[in-house]
């Protein structure tokens, strides 16, 4: 059933859990369209265009917990600004998975932290749910709500109803179309994969015009099955790094465990990279270093002398998915640090070159501007924790607190806090269309103390000076995962 107030007003948030959990206690309520009110400041008259966010907005069907925070309900959030207004939308996806759980008001399918309610013999042939929760691509006047398991979903750009799930006009079967597609800064060409699980996995590759049309494609054997979240765009080249992650795959297709109980950290094991050419979409180098696994990727950049650079957020190990899988109980026991890492390889000598620690406390969410992907450009933005939580035992229970900004002409990083008990989303850099170098930075904030979000927006090259404008929100808007900035 479709989440009311009322729901909401008779399930009290609990005291004992952190205040960044409340959000998970109860389905998100849609909105909109509806005007925003500044709280503070003004909204820049250059901003025009629509900030869309994507992420669970409940995780729960009939009472019963999904397995994972990956397995939440993708629900989209777009906020316009058109002429020094903004006014903000949320609705959930509504795939056909969805409606069906929504109609019978009870959790029916598999996921990827979790296998179908009931005996075993009842679920074994149950699909996997398209949660269409991770992120969004606008293609045209569509607006893609992506998930890295399955195909995308279409909403309408303006309305945010739900087309329907859509192949694309390319995507076969069970292919899928990732949830980190890269839009090359200088071509508007875009590049996306899908992951082929399976006794013979491979990567599917697609390379895109603007307007979505398909250019090229081609499948990659893998070695074996992975984890594969993100990809590097340098501006000539894609690069995977793919984890020594491995699965117990027929477990997971016979819906005994979970794909993500069903995955093992293989310490003994290699990161592999390849090396995949951006005009044949074939791999050029493979490579590997000591293990290491990432969620995701900031940017990269090709060299005059050949040599690719990216960055990235490092984890040791595979410790990040049980933590995740943790944040929606509200107790989370194990940590997982991340660090900002520049890596530099010689794909002609086969080698990495260099590991470089830029910011050494834990972090993700790693952005760059629309205009730097796939070169060499001065600002990365993160999410991190706030001063005060410095040891993995002190922020295992926060959520992440602050946004960074890594200058890498300078070598700094300026850190903007939200405050106690305020939690800003992945930031998302937005260029203010009257003064091209300057760019604005948004920031879905849930503040866990008047249990409310806020759009903040700061100035993106001094974000420590505090948000230029704060605005409200209609509703509470869930914990998210990612977005994009589409100018006006
Ligand atoms: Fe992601």
């Amino acid at each position: 059933m479709t989440p009311s107030l009322r729901d909401r007003v008779s399930a009290p948030a609990r005291s004992d859990l952190p205040p960044w959990h409340k959000p998970f206690q109860r389905p998100a309520i849609e909105f909109g369209p509806a005007p925003l009110t500044p709280l503070a400041g003004r909204i820049p008259e250059g901003l025009r265009g629509t900030l869309y966010r994507n992420g669970p907005g409940r995780l729960e069907r009939g009472g019963v917990p999904y397995g994972h925070w990956f397995d939440g309900d993708g629900a989209v959030l777009a906020v316009r600004f058109e002429g020094g207004q903004a006014r903000a939308t949320y609705r959930y996806v509504q795939s056909a998975a969805y409606r069906q759980e929504e109609a019978e008001d009870r959790a029916i399918f598999a996921n990827y932290g979790m296998v179908p309610p009931g005996p075993w013999l009842g679920r074994f042939n149950k699909s996997l749910k398209n949660a269409a929760n991770t992120s969004v691509l606008p293609l045209g006047d569509r607006l893609l709500a992506l998930w890295e398991g399955g195909r995308p979903h279409a909403l309408d750009r303006d309305t945010l109803e739900t087309i329907g799930e859509d192949d694309l006009g390319y995507l076969r079967g069970s292919e899928a179309f990732s949830a980190h597609p890269k839009v090359d800064a200088k071509t508007g060409a875009i590049f996306n994969f899908g992951l082929e699980v399976g006794p013979r996995p491979a990567l599917h590759i697609y390379r895109l015009d603007g307007a979505g049309r398909l250019q090229r494609r081609s499948r990659l054997p893998l070695k074996n099955l992975s984890l594969i979240h993100d990809c590097v765009w340098t501006g000539r080249h894609l690069i995977f790094c793919i984890p020594p992650v491995g699965m117990r795959l027929l477990p997971a297709l016979l819906r005994l465990e979970s794909f993500s109980e069903a995955l093992t950290w293989q310490p003994e094991g290699m990161t592999q990279i390849l090396v995949v050419d951006g005009d044949t979409l074939e791999v050029t180098a493979r490579l590997e270093a000591p293990p290491w696994f990432q969620w995701h990727f900031g940017n990269g950049w090709t060299e005059a002398d050949g040599a690719i650079a990216f960055t990235l957020c490092r984890y040791d190990d595979l410790a990040t998915n049980q933590h995740l899988r943790e944040i929606p109980t509200g107790r989370v026991r194990r940590a997982a640090p991340a660090q900002f890492v520049e890596v530099r390889i010689d794909p002609a000598a086969g080698r990495v070159r260099s590991q470089t620690v830029l910011y050494d406390r834990h972090c993700d969410f790693p952005v760059v501007g629309a205009t730097a992907v796939g070169q060499r450009g001065r600002y990365s933005y993160l999410s991190v924790h706030r001063a005060e939580f410095r040891r993995p035992e002190d922020y295992r229970q926060e959520l992440f607190g602050a946004i960074a900004c890594h200058d890498a002409q300078r070598e700094t990083v300026a850190i903007a806090e939200a405050g106690p008990g305020r939690y800003p989303s992945e930031p998302i850099v937005a260029m203010d269309r009257d003064r091209n170098e300057r760019n604005w930075l948004l920031s879905v904030v849930y503040d866990g103390n008047g249990d409310q979000s806020e759009l903040w927006i700061y100035d993106a090259a001094a974000i420590a000076q505090g948000p230029h404008c704060r605005l409200a929100l209609p509703g509470v808007v869930p914990h998210s995962f990612h977005g994009i900035w589409s100018p006006a």
